[in-house]
C-alpha cells in the first residue's frame, strides 16, 4: 500500500503530437505554480505525469507498460512509489479501463480538465482515486498560471479539437469539437513568450488553420490576419504553424506564405493517401487533384517552400493500384519531410469495421517502399539547399566541442562551429547534405 502524502516534486512526460509537447509544458507550470518543484533526469519524483497519445494502438498500449515501470523501478528512497497522473488522449478515451487495468494510478485527467489537476491532487494525496475527463464549456487556459516556458522556440496552441471525422482517427474524440482560442488572449502569451526570450513561435492546432476570431477592432479574421498581427511584434523573428487541413488552406493564408516574411516557408499539409476512392473512404473530403492545386498555389506564392505530409499505408480496401498511386503522389509533390504510418485500427473509428482490413506484410512492405521513397525526397531537398545562404536559428549545442544545432528557414537541422549562443540567429552557408540534416558554415 502506497504512503499517501501531498506531493512535493513532479516530472511530466509527454507523448504524441506538439498539443501534447504544449499542454505538457502548462501542467508543468501549473504544478510548479503549486509550490512543486521540477524533478530532474534520474532524480525521485513524488508525482508522475504521463501525458499519453492515442493514435495509434502502439503508442496507446505503451502506457500500461510505462506505468508497470513506474510503480516498479521509480520506488522512492523509502520504498513507496510515485504518484501517478494519465493525461493526454489515452486518458480521455480509456479512462475507466486505466483505472480497472492499473491499480497504481491515482488520477486520470483529459485534455480539457488538467487545470483542475490541483484539486486532483488534493483528492488523491488523500487516498481517493479521481478521474476527470470532463470537457468543460469554462475556458481550460484561462484557469492556467501565465507562461514560463523560456526557449527560443516556443509553442502556441492557437486552436484545438476537430470536426473533421477521418474514418480512422480517434483525435474528434479525445479532443472534441473544433474551438478558437480568442484573438487577444493569444496576442498576450506570444508576447509574454517573446519577452522570455521567443524568437520563433510556432503556432498549434489539430486543425490549426481552422482557427477563426476577432481582431482588436472586432474585424473577423483567420489564421493569416494573426499571423500578420504576430509578425508586428519586432523582437519576434520566425512564425510557423502546424498541423493544417487541406480544406482549410484559405487564399489569404496562401497569399500570407509570399506577403510576410517572418512566415517560414515550411507547410505541413497532410494527404494521406493518392488514392481518391480511398481518400473518400477515410472521409478526407479532398481529392488528389484538389490537395495538388493547393500545393502548386502555394508553391506560387512561395517558390521555395518546404512541403511536407503524413501518410497512412494499408487503410483498408488499399488495392496495390491504390498504393501505387500514393507513390505518384509523393513523386509530383517532392516533399522536404513526410512522416508515414501503418494503419492502425482505433476502438469506436468507423474504419475500424471496415472490411478488407490489410494484412500486416502487406502494410510492411508498402510502408517500407513509401518510407524509401520519401528519403530519397528528403536527401534530394536537402542536397538542393547546398550552397544556399540563410539564417539558423540556434537551439542548442552540438556533440562536437564548439558544435551548434539549429533550425533553417526550412525547418532542416543544420550544424554548424562558431562563436554563439543559444538564442541567436546566424548567417550561414549550407554545405553539405545528409536525409536528416545538413552542416554548415557561418558566413
Ligand atoms: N490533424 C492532423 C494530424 C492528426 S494525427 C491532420 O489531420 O492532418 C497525425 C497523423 O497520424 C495523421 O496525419 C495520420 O497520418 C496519422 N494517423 C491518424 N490516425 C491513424 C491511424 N488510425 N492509423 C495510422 N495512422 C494514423
Ligand atoms: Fe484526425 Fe482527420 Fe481530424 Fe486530422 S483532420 S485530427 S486526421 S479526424
Ligand atoms: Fe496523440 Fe492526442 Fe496528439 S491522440 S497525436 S496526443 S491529439
Amino acid at each position: 500500500m502506497n504512503k499517501v502524502t501531498a506531493p512535493k516534486s513532479f516530472r511530466v512526460k509527454s507523448f504524441g503530437c506538439q498539443m501534447n509537447v504544449y499542454d505538457g509544458e502548462r501542467m508543468a507550470e501549473l504544478l510548479g505554480a503549486q509550490g512543486m518543484e521540477a524533478a530532474g533526469e534520474g532524480e525521485d519524483a513524488d508525482l508522475v505525469v504521463l501525458n499519453t497519445c492515442h493514435i495509434r494502438e502502439k503508442a496507446a498500449e505503451k502506457v500500461y507498460s510505462d506505468i508497470g515501470r513506474i510503480v516498479k523501478d521509480w520506488r522512492r528512497d523509502d520504498g513507496s512509489s510515485p504518484m501517478i497522473a494519465v493525461a493526454g488522449c489515452v486518458a480521455q478515451a480509456e479512462g475507466e479501463e486505466i483505472m480497472k487495468r492499473a491499480k497504481g494510478v491515482s488520477m486520470v485527467v483529459g485534455p480539457q480538465a488538467y487545470h483542475r489537476l490541483p484539486e486532483m491532487i488534493g483528492k488523491a494525496s488523500a487516498g481517493e482515486r479521481v478521474t476527470d475527463t470532463d470537457m468543460p464549456a469554462e475556458a481550460k487556459f484561462g484557469a492556467l498560471p501565465a507562461r514560463r516556458k523560456r526557449a527560443p522556440s516556443a509553442f502556441l496552441t492557437v486552436q484545438e479539437g476537430c470536426d473533421k471525422f477521418c474514418t480512422y482517427c480517434v483525435v474528434p474524440y479525445t479532443r472534441g469539437a473544433e474551438i478558437s482560442r480568442p484573438f487577444a488572449d493569444l496576442v498576450e502569451e506570444a508576447k509574454l513568450l517573446v519577452d522570455q526570450g521567443a524568437r520563433e513561435i510556432t503556432l498549434l492546432g489539430q486543425n490549426v488553420n481552422a482557427w477563426t476570431g476577432e481582431d482588436a477592432k472586432g474585424r473577423a479574421i483567420g489564421l493569416d490576419g494573426l499571423i500578420r498581427e504576430l509578425a508586428a511584434m519586432p523582437d519576434l523573428a520566425r512564425i510557423r504553424y502546424t498541423t493544417s487541413h487541406p480544406n482549410d488552406m484559405t487564399d489569404a493564408l496562401i497569399a500570407a506564405h509570399g506577403e510576410v516574411g517572418k512566415l517560414m516557408p515550411y507547410l505541413h499539409l497532410p494527404v494521406q493517401a493518392g488514392s481518391d476512392p480511398i481518400l473518400a473512404a477515410m472521409n478526407r473530403s479532398h481529392s488528389v487533384d484538389s490537395y495538388l492545386r493547393i500545393i502548386e498555389r502555394v508553391r506560387d506564392a512561395r517558390p521555395d517552400i518546404a512541403i511536407s505530409g503524413d501518410f497512412i499505408v494499408g487503410f483498408p480496401g488499399e488495392s496495390d493500384a491504390d498504393f501505387e498511386a500514393t507513390l505518384r503522389l509523393v513523386e509530383q509533390v517532392r516533399y522536404a519531410a513526410a512522416f508515414s504510418f501503418k494503419y492502425s485500427p482505433r476502438p469506436g473509428t468507423p474504419a475500424a469495421t471496415m472490411e478488407d482490413q490489410i494484412a500486416a506484410e502487406v502494410m510492411d512492405e508498402r510502408l517500407q517502399r513509401l518510407q524509401s521513397a520519401i528519403t530519397r525526397d528528403q536527401l534530394a531537398f536537402n542536397t538542393a539547399s547546398v550552397g544556399r545562404t540563410c539564417d539558423v536559428l540556434v537551439e542548442r549545442t552540438g556533440r562536437r566541442d564548439g558544435q551548434w544545432l539549429g533550425k533553417t528557414p526550412w525547418l532542416q537541422s543544420a550544424h554548424f562551429t562558431g562563436e554563439c549562443k543559444v538564442g541567436d540567429l546566424v548567417t550561414v552557408q549550407l554545405v553539405e547534405a545528409g536525409p536528416n540534416s545538413l552542416s554548415a558554415v557561418t558566413v
